[in-house]
């Protein structure tokens, strides 16, 4: 059989540090899992449009539809800031979205024990925490039409649009109710269906293929805005949340920070069965390319890493490694090693990017 094959596209800022840790781990799955990936590198982001005048070229696309998953790092900088709306960094992502079709967006947000402290709630609201929130990634108000900035008599209007149709809303929900059936068996759904219609919409067709498909999973419904508050109160009533674009954006942050550092959270972004039989997959850290720290050996290189961990589960099967490499996480975190997004105000010597990936290098050793 074929070597599963990885599209690695680094991107800009902390992207190709990060990924460097990763590569490292790649390369230890190969010597000592025998697990060869073949391994492709291209350009998206800030780096694409330097080379090409576009953050996605057309051959980096095809490329992505072709591989097995794709592994992306961050893209983005302020040097990009002042260009057409069309060619932005951010652009590149939403079209590998947009194309691949990637509609059901797993964010988890985990606390790590070794980490509860670093959370701005108390410990123990936090301690053990351990959810998913599921964002619909393709749809929205995100890609919506009709959108643009008009004229309207002496005046401009921005307009975006909310728009769902129930197969996006069906396909998402159903990749949420999986989900919880191999976890704690719980969702809850998150939109305003009390001001939008879209948010009406989004209710009904949940509880329908809740009815019909999954009526053994227990679900509940929650307006985005109480969800948020919910969510800061008491996060451990959740499971899995299944949530729109825009809502599943906020909320995901919002959770994000829950756990003490945005820089250890991974994502998966997955779409339908390609012919193989494994999602169209692309996978990525939730936290963006942190432009300041580029280059000073501070990034965390956990959620790059932790995000091939979900590479390994979701499109690869290999939930043996996958869980390696999270115990491995934890060791290292255990051991007291932290790069410089973990340091308390009391201080410590932080360790650098490469030491980390090391670290987590020689803890995966121990693990054979
Ligand atoms: C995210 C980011 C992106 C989004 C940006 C970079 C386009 O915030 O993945 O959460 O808004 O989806
Ligand atoms: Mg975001």
């Amino acid at each position: 059989m074929a070597n599963p094959s990885l599209l690695i596209l680094a991107g800009d800022g902390i992207g190709p540090e990060v990924m460097a840790e990763v590569k490292k781990i790649i390369g230890w799955m190969g010597a000592k899992r025998s697990v060869t990936f073949d391994v492709t590198e291209d350009l998206v982001g800030g780096c694409a449009y330097d080379k090409h005048g576009v953050p996605l070229h057309d051959d980096t696309m095809a490329k992505a539809q072709e591989v097995d998953a794709v592994l992306l790092g961050a893209v983005g900088g302020p040097q990009y800031d002042n260009l057409d709306f069309s060619v932005k960094p951010e652009r590149g992502l939403l079209r590998l979205r947009k194309e691949m079709d990637l509609f059901s967006n797993l964010r988890p947000a985990q606390c790590f024990d070794a980490l509860a402290d670093f959370s701005s709630l108390k410990k123990d609201v936090v301690a053990g925490l351990d959810i998913v929130i599921v964002r619909e990634l393709t749809s929205g108000v995100y890609f919506g039409e009709p959108r643009g900035i008009f004229v309207e008599g002496n005046e401009r209007v921005g307009i975006n649009t909310q728009r769902y149709t129930e197969s996006e809303i069906a396909r998402v929900a159903r990749s949420a109710f999986e989900l919880a059936r191999k976890r704690a068996n719980k969702v809850c759904s998150m939109e305003k269906a009390n001001v939008m219609e879209s948010g009406i919409l989004w209710r009904e067709v949940v509880q329908e293929i809740h009815d019909k498909e999954y009526p053994d999973v227990a679900l509940s419904h929650m307006y985005a805005d109480n969800g948020a508050m919910q969510l800061v109160r008491w996060p451990k009533q959740f499971d899995v949340i299944v949530t729109d674009n825009l809502f599943g954006d906020v909320l995901s942050d919002c959770a994000a920070m829950l756990t003490g550092s945005l820089g250890m959270l991974p994502s998966a972004s997955l779409g339908a069965p390609m012919a193989n039989g494994r999602p169209k997959a692309l996978y990525e850290p939730v936290h963006g390319s942190a432009p300041d720290i580029a280059g000073t050996g501070k990034a965390n290189p956990i959620a790059c890493i932790l995000s091939f961990a979900m590479a390994l589960r979701y499109s690869f099967d290999m939930g043996e490694d996958a869980a390696r490499i999270e115990k491995a996480v934890e060791k290292v975190l255990a051991d007291g090693l932290r790069t410089a997004d973990l340091m308390g105000p009391d201080g410590g010597t932080p360790i650098t990017t490469t030491q980390m990936g090391d670290a987590i290098i020689a803890a995966l050793d121990a693990s054979l």
